[in-house]
């Protein structure tokens, strides 16, 4: 299945601050590495048969980069960001921009906050939205209702994967993967009532954001130190696109961070 997806360059990309477990002043981005990583991502995806869209970056707006968190769009309709950190909040009008010049009408911009699709995963009709560490519960219902689809809230408890998209993978709409210990007992409970195939990421393979991977149900775009999960895409069949990531992780980002999917 052909997916279209925005990119946003690296050009800006640093850390100039820190908000989240992962983000450190003194451990500076290797701007060559994350320009070759990205191109890499970006390479890949054309290869794939995606279609990738790009949205210009912006000086002062390092994690612009993070496309992920610029909305949700699902059928055309768009819930935009309102982010929690100051430092990414100007953003959010840069997203609206994009999507106003390429025709996209209907917006919510929620009340309470939300971070795009870091905190909210489309499977099949269902929205899985994360919580608390950078959405607020409440905009779960006023997602449900601007989209018209059943959200499934699943609390978040561990705050170095702060988004949802950093230890849940749609992987296709029979599976998901997630990596148990980032969950509450009830979230966990609420996915394994959902989905029929639930993969359990090691240890490992979740702190090398092996989770935070883009996939199409064929082929599967993944950090490459996620060892354990690359193994069992192949032996499920799946076009496995491992890719370096580094730089981007030190900002507390991966592969599906860097990609929103325009539905
Ligand atoms: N430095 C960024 C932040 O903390 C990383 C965002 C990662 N995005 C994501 N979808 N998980 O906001």
């Amino acid at each position: 299945m052909s997916k279209t997806v925005l990119l946003c360059s690296p050009v800006y990309f640093d850390i100039e601050y820190e908000i989240n477990p992962w983000m450190d002043k003194d451990n500076q981005v290797k701007q060559d590495v994350a320009r070759q990583q990205w191109l890499q991502l970006n390479g890949i995806y054309g290869r794939m048969g995606w279609q990738v869209e790009h949205i210009d970056p912006v000086e002062g707006l390092p994690d612009m980069v993070f496309t992920a968190n610029g909305g949700l769009v699902i059928a055309g309709k768009v819930a935009l960001p309102t982010f929690r950190a100051p430092d990414r909040q100007p953003e959010t009008a840069h997203f609206r921009q994009w999507f106003e010049q390429r025709g996209y009408t209907e917006f919510l911009q929620p009340k309470y906050d939300f971070e795009g699709e870091g905190d909210a995963l489309v499977w099949n009709d269902i929205i899985f939205v994360g919580y608390p560490w950078r959405s607020d519960k409440p905009v779960h219902a006023e997602l449900a209702e601007f989209f018209g689809k059943k959200v499934v809230s699943l609390q978040l408890a561990d705050a170095r994967f702060y988004h949802l998209d950093t230890c849940l993978t749609i992987v296709d709409d029979q599976t998901i993967a997630l990596w148990p210990k980032a969950f509450t007992k009830e979230a966990l409970k609420a996915v394994h009532n959902t989905v029929p195939n639930v993969i359990e990421a090691s240890d490992e393979d979740a702190l090398a954001y092996g989770l935070n991977a883009s996939s199409d149900g064929k082929n599967i775009v993944l950090s490459d130190r996620a060892m354990g999960l690359i193994k069992t895409y192949q032996e499920r069949g799946m076009s496995v696109h491992p890719i370096p990531i580094s730089e981007f992780q030190k900002s507390g980002g991966g592969v599906k961070c860097l990609t929103l999917e325009l539905r």
